[in-house]
């Protein structure tokens, strides 16, 4: 989803400076050019190396040094190449002297040269992050047009509690994207998408379910959001946190989930299924823990409602897609089954990436075309999916 774009990462001195390795893996994964520029005090935490070896680019750490890095006014190189400059994690100062207009060392000087979207993600001690002059510098940057991906609460390095934490890599990468990929092309289609897979309790501790990890949904959901549609993501149990600004609808059974389509089908245009419903449940759910008494134990097991089924059969101008966990005959039992349930568009998943970031999938639809996507992450997938979708249910409208 970045490919094309080049984000320069601006490291200032902090704990979380190691966070940023992983950032750094994040967006080159989804194929940006990654650039990085350190402040004297992020290189006390990192060596640049370790960064030039992630970036697979040299690291700017001078803004005088003549010989680093071939690029005589480093900032200006920079600010030619950049689409975006991401600065996390950003500490107290370096949000001051940005606030305050202070050029002193090469990232301090870049931030004041660039015209690309500014973001700064900010960490720091909570008692740091409450002082009036970082309040009211990050309130100047925002008036300035800079994006701020606020810390978390939680426990920080030095021992104390509060607002301080890098923001979640994940909100970091998604805030990125949802700044570069504005596309807007979907700009108020309204959106179902189920996700995740659904608990059929056999007493109160132990259920039925499978290894859907609900990460294809999760990123179609947060796809479509970028993309301006209106999201409504409903979702088994799992520890994936939602994607911001969509309407999230937590459910558990496969009871609960056909309750929760059918509430919010109506106002859809589109219906994404990838949940992984159950197709059985216990006849019976015991009350209390069932006890080791005997060498077996039968479970009666009765069919549930087979969501994708009906909404097939009762769909009204709503355009269809269904997700098939298939391990033989790939092709002619999706084919099958997009009739039988009467899907505009069907995705043939990759069984054994359930719980991975990445797959490979085959998309059919109705024409017969079969198009065999790559292993790539499911972020990229999603993409393709929605401009399928687009291409295919709004050629016209969109
Ligand atoms: C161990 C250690 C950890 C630090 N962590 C942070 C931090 O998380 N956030 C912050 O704003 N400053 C932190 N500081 C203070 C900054 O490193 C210091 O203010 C420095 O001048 C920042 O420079 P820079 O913004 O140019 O990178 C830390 C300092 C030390 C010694």
């Amino acid at each position: 989803m970045l490919k094309g774009k080049t984000i320069i990462i601006g490291l200032s001195g902090g704990i979380a400076v190691y966070k940023a390795c992983d950032i750094i893996r994040k967006l080159k994964k989804q194929g940006a050019e990654v650039w990085v520029v350190m402040t004297p005090a992020a290189q006390k935490f990192i060596s640049p190396l370790t960064f030039r070896a992630l970036s697979e680019n040299p690291v700017i750490t001078d803004l005088f040094d003549e010989k680093q890095n071939n690029l005589p006014v480093p900032h200006i190189a920079l600010r030619n190449k950049a689409d975006l400059v991401l600065v996390a994690p950003a500490t107290a100062n370096i949000l001051g002297k940005a606030a305050n207009g202070i050029a002193d060392n090469v990232l301090s000087t870049l931030l004041l040269s660039i015209k690309c979207p500014l973001v700064f993600a900010p960490a720091m001690n909570p008692v740091m992050w409450e002082n009036k002059a970082v309040q009211s510098n990050l309130l100047r940057l925002k008036k300035n047009g800079a994006k701020i991906i606020y810390p978390e609460k939680g426990a920080v390095v030095c021992g104390d509690e509060g607002e301080g934490r890098l923001a979640e890599i994940s909100t970091i990468i998604e805030n990125v994207n949802n700044i570069l990929n504005s596309k807007s092309d979907l700009e108020g289609v309204n959106i179902l998408i189920t996700a995740g897979a659904t608990r059929e309790a056999i007493d109160p501790i132990r259920f039925i379910s499978n290894r859907s990890s609900g990460k294809m949904g999760y990123a179609l959901a947060s796809c479509a959001k970028t993309r301006g549609a209106n999201v409504t993501l409903i979702s088994g149990p799992g520890s994936l946190k939602p994607p911001s600004n969509v309407k999230f609808v937590q459910v558990v059974t496969a009871q609960e989930m056909h309750e929760a389509v059918n509430e919010h089908r109506d106002r859809a245009q589109v219906i994404i299924m990838t949940a992984a419903i159950a197709d059985y449940r216990p006849r019976i759910t015991f009350m209390q823990k069932l006890q080791k008494r005997s060498d077996s134990l039968n479970l009666e097991l009765i069919k549930t409602i087979d969501v994708l089924d009906e909404l097939g059969k009762s769909k009204n101008g709503t355009y269809l897609v269904g997700f098939a966990a298939e391990s033989t005959n790939l092709i002619e039992n999706g084919k099958e089954k997009m009739q039988k349930k009467n899907l505009d568009l069907i995705i043939i998943n990759d069984v054994s990436a359930f719980e991975e970031d990445h797959s490979e999938v085959i998309i059919l639809d109705r024409s017969g075309k079969i198009e065999p996507l790559p292993r790539q992450e499911k972020a990229l997938i999603a993409d393709t999916i929605l401009d399928k979708i687009k291409n295919t249910k709004f050629a016209s409208s969109l």
